[in-house]
């Protein structure tokens, strides 16, 4: 497993990593049995950086991830999330209710202080006033968190947290079938010295290649309840594009895939071969998934025409099916 430098971090972050939301139940339930083989096989496979979130099941993520770690001689590198949770969400944003959440990640994350905090995808107008990013620096130099960062929904979020001095990390929707931050973000980003996280690089499992129109998800999966963005932003289940329509795009990307290529190393070999990327957090909801993605660090580049080729997919076929906005 290649290692990257997640940004001002200076954390030298496995270029897979390990998406923790399928701990909390999201995705269907996950046994805790599975759990700790999902969490075993990460670090077998030579992942060392774990995103979760305070909200994923109500705190069971971050619950399972601190009892498996404190059974392991060195911890990895735990990102979670803070912003979205009832006591926060969407109007009681402080630096004491800020500071109060994150101290009950620290309890069920089972760590005196957190690696990275990242701001959870926090209402527009919250974020674009600009005090929130300074609680969190205040945050960090009272040593409740050692560095922080923003995951976000749209670009100019992005582009605005960019600007921050101290911020570390964004964590922003990247993948084949959303390419748009690599014009500007993904520069802006690098000079500013801002690892980027890459989530839903398989479009909530559309970019596997298995799945099939008109399935059938579990009613406590998200793929279920907010396929249309009934219970939170379209753009986080299946990238925003209606399912049917994202199973028909992935079907005609497979011509483009060389023999005995799989549809998922495409996918997660097409984010690793931006250079500024520094993790991408693979969400798995078994472990036989997360031995198959963390492979994709050791397989070669792209072809440059290839890459020419999905440039030309995503702005003449993809884009424009997108909901939610980019
Ligand atoms: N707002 C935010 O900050 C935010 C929002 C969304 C996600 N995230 C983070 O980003 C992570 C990744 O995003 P995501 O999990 O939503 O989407 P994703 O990584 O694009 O897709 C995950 C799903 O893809 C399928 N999959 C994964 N590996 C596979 C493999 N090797 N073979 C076949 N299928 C495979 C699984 O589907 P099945 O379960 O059907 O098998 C899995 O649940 C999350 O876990 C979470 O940590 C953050």
């Amino acid at each position: 497993m290649k290692l990257r430098t997640l940004g001002k971090t200076g954390f030298k972050v496995s270029e897979i990593g390990l998406g923790c939301w399928q701990l909390g139940n999201n995705f269907g339930e996950v046994i805790d049995t599975e759990a700790e083989k999902i969490l075993d096989s990460a670090l077998e496979a030579g992942i060392n950086f774990y995103d979760t979130a305070d909200v994923y099941g109500g705190g069971l993520s971050e619950t399972r991830i601190g009892q498996w770690k404190s059974q392991l001689a060195k911890a990895p590198i735990i990102a979670t999330k803070v912003g979205r949770d009832g006591a926060l969400y969407p109007d009681k944003y402080s630096k004491a209710s800020i500071k109060a959440s994150l101290q009950a990640s620290m309890t069920r994350l089972n760590v005196e202080v957190i690696d990275l905090a990242q701001l959870h995808c926090v209402p527009r107008e919250v974020l674009f006033d600009g005090e929130i990013l300074n609680w969190m620096a205040e945050l960090q130099q009272e040593g409740v968190i050692r560095h922080f960062g923003a995951s976000v929904e749209m670009l100019d979020e992005a582009m605005f947290c960019t600007k921050h001095p101290k911020l570390a990390t964004l964590q922003i929707l990247f993948n084949v079938l959303r390419q748009d931050a690599i014009e500007e973000l993904l520069p802006t980003a690098a000079e500013n010295d801002i690892g980027i996280i890459v989530r839903l690089p398989l479009a909530s499992g559309l970019l596997s290649g298995k799945m099939k129109k008109n399935q059938a998800f579990a009613e406590s999966d998200h793929r279920n309840y907010n396929a249309d963005g009934a219970a939170f932003h379209v753009g986080e289940t299946f990238n925003g594009l209606p399912y049917n329509k994202g199973v028909e795009l992935v079907d005609e990307l497979r011509p483009m895939l060389e023999d005995g290529q799989q549809m998922l190393e495409l996918a997660l070999r097409w984010i690793l071969d931006q250079p500024q990327v520094s993790s991408v957090i693979a969400g798995a909801s078994r472990a036989e998934q997360v031995i198959g993605n963390a492979r994709a660090s050791a397989l070669a580049p792209l072809p440059l025409q290839l890459h020419h080729q999905l440039a030309e997919f995503y702005k003449e076929r993809v884009r424009g099916n997108i909901r939610g906005g980019i």
